[in-house]
């Protein structure tokens, strides 16, 4: 089984951004954990803080017949109607996860172009939201 995790603007800073709500651990630190507890999956990795990029990395991820896409689009998640329409688009299903509770945060954090055509939501759980994404694959 094949995933790849897509994460998007600022979350290249995690471990030295904003440490209250997104916790002192940076993503390369976490992934190594999260290799370990799936040693069965192939786990692959990409992080963008541009928009088309994200959206690239969504078609390659779908053309490389990846069993599932992890994705965290950061505040493109509350902006990009090209994010939605890509997750739309591809046959792979999504999985969208923040670190953060998005609805106890500020209203423009309310909004999701890409909930609608995601397979599920995580949210608030921290970091542990991407293990919670995996374990919902029956992994
Ligand atoms: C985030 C929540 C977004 O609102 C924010 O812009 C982020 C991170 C999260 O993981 O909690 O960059 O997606």
């Amino acid at each position: 089984m094949k995933v790849m995790i897509i994460n998007g603007p600022n979350l290249n800073l995690l471990g030295k951004r904003e440490p209250d709500v997104y916790g002192s651990q940076s993503f390369e630190d976490y992934l190594e954990h999260l290799k370990d507890r799936f040693k069965d999956v192939e786990i692959h990795y990409v992080q963008s803080n541009v928009e088309g990029e994200l959206v690239n990395a969504l078609h390659n991820a779908d053309d490389d017949s990846y069993d599932n896409i992890i994705l965290n689009a950061g505040a493109y998640t509350h902006t990009s109607i090209a994010i939605g329409d890509a997750v739309a688009g591809i046959s792979a299903p999504v999985i969208e996860v923040h670190i953060s509770n998005v609805m106890d945060r500020e209203e423009f954090r309310h909004v999701s172009y890409i909930s609608k055509h995601a397979a599920g939501v995580i949210s608030g759980f921290g970091l542990k939201g991407y293990e919670l994404a995996m374990i919902t694959l029956n992994i």
